[in-house]
């Protein structure tokens, strides 16, 4: 009998990792939904299509970013410091105009210095994440991404070099963001501090080579380069090229193409269908301004609207979730469900041409200089930073080798962790969101800007 209830027991803890996350994760979004006490709606879905979806997206009434939603405090909570001066978060308005056209201004790169920019890691484009070149090593994509994408924004923002320290600080602030909003970790605003404090130095130096739109103190413009340049740029960047990565890593005969030095046609396939499976918005809200009435429904004025990128991206394409860049050449992306950067009738993504034209120019460098292979689950929010084996393309190490002992071992691990992970971010998750309540960032500072004495940029 006692050997009976130990191997039962043995047998429950061994099988934890395949049944215990899913669960932990349908809690959390249980917990989530009840403390933030939205009433939302979701689309597609809801008797909502893919032309109703494209055509509520873009509704001149689909305007609201961040008022009057419970959600925006806990945004507000993950973007902090100085989430009113994030361009994604600002309500329609003077402030958020003049923003908007600025980050454009400085985005305004040719295509010629965009490459000319990512050519300075043509020799070995891990390097600044990884250190020199090994032969294979384990990596996390994600991170070795991050140290690349701070080098190359940094220069973007203030057109000079960026040193090591510098970097590093730019990185730290990035993945405590990320590890944030994906709650495997409390956020620490000690550490996003010390680059606020970085950037109103360089402001108060004068070394911003831009001139702001006026009205703003030096604080808010800190904020403004913080958020839009050293943490959405960062972030969205890495795991743009971490995803892509994973992807080609796990279908070799595109990586085989990529590394024969491929064309810019095949290039964007690839990048477009990496962004297709794997959109960096999992969902994007709007907030109705007005009530709106649509094919005999009716959405009241301050509902929240969730447009569900995942599920958009599937629909009416063959075999939706299979990774097949061949598609996109006998599929127009203007006639597709396909919008990897937003609606450009509201409020799109203003680094759309930047995104693609560095990440088609690095992707080239990167299957020049190495090989990938990873056995992981790949999964849209990514949160074990893409676990994947990387390969010098001059390394003689019998590839094949390496992977018949490492596999096993990567994917017995990553099960692991996901278990230790969802049980942390459930914990994480809630205690974020408690506090984000508490402090109420969001509903403060519009309570403030009604009243009268507020800066009216
Ligand atoms: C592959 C990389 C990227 C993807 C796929 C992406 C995707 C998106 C999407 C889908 C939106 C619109 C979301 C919505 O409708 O609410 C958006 C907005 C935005 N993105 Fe990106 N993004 C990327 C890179 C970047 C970079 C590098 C920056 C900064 C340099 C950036 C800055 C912004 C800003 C400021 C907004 C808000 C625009 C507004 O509300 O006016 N993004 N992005």
């Amino acid at each position: 009998m006692d050997s009976f209830l130990l191997i039962a027991v043995f047998a429950v803890l061994l099988s934890l990792p395949y049944w215990l996350p899913p669960l932990v994760i349908r809690l959390r979004m249980n917990i989530f939904t009840r403390i933030n006490g939205e009433e939302a709606i979701q689309l597609p879905g809801n008797g909502f299509d893919a032309e109703d979806f494209k055509a509520l997206y873009a509704h001149p009434a689909m305007k609201g970013r961040s008022k009057g939603a419970a959600l925006s405090d806990l945004f507000w909570y993950w973007l902090s410091p100085g989430p009113e001066m994030h361009p994604e978060h600002l309500e329609q308005s003077e402030r958020y105009r003049k923003l908007a056209g600025f980050s454009h201004k400085i985005m305004a790169i040719s295509r010629k210095d965009i490459e000319s920019l990512i050519d300075q890691y043509q020799d070995d484009p891990l390097k600044l994440g990884l250190g020199p070149k090994s032969k294979w090593t384990h990596i996390r994509l994600r991170d070795a991404f991050m140290s690349l994408w701070a080098d190359f924004f940094y220069q973007v923002v203030f057109k000079e070099k960026c040193d090591d320290k510098t970097r590093k600080l730019i990185v730290n602030h990035a993945k405590d963001v990320v590890n944030a909003l994906k709650c495997v970790k409390l956020r620490n605003m000690r550490r996003r501090k010390q680059l606020t404090n970085f950037l109103l130095e360089k402001l108060s130096l004068g070394e911003f080579p831009h001139t702001f739109p006026d009205g703003l103190t030096h604080l808010e413009q800190a904020h403004y380069l913080q958020g839009t340049f050293f943490n959405t740029a960062i972030v969205q960047m890495s795991e743009a090229m971490a995803h892509l990565t994973l992807v080609v890593a796990q279908h070799p005969d595109c990586q085989e193409r990529l590394c024969d030095n491929p064309d810019n046609h095949y290039l964007d396939d690839v990048i477009n269908e990496s962004l297709r499976l794997h959109p960096l918005f999992g969902i994007a809200h709007r907030i109705a301004t007005e009530t709106v009435e649509f094919k005999g429904k009716t959405i009241p004025k301050h509902t929240v609207v969730c447009f569900n990128y995942p599920e958009y991206h599937k629909l009416d394409y063959d075999e939706p979730t299979r990774f097949d860049p061949g598609r996109w050449e006998k599929c127009p992306i203007k006639e597709s469900n396909f919008i990897p950067f937003g609606v450009t009738a509201n409020r799109s993504c203003p680094a759309q041409g930047l995104a693609m034209v560095s990440m088609r120019q690095l992707t080239k460098h990167l299957f020049r200089n190495y090989r990938f292979s990873s056995p992981i689950v790949h999964t849209r929010s990514l949160p074990n930073r893409g676990p994947c084996l990387v390969f010098s393309n001059q390394s003689t190490v019998n590839r094949r080798l390496v992977e018949c002992i490492v596999f096993p071992l990567m994917k017995i691990r990553d099960r692991w962790e996901d278990l230790f992970r969802s049980i942390m971010q459930l914990f994480f998750g809630t205690a974020m969101i408690l506090h984000a309540k508490k402090l109420r960032l969001c509903d403060r500072y519009f309570e403030k800007l009604e009243k009268p004495a507020f800066s009216s940029i």
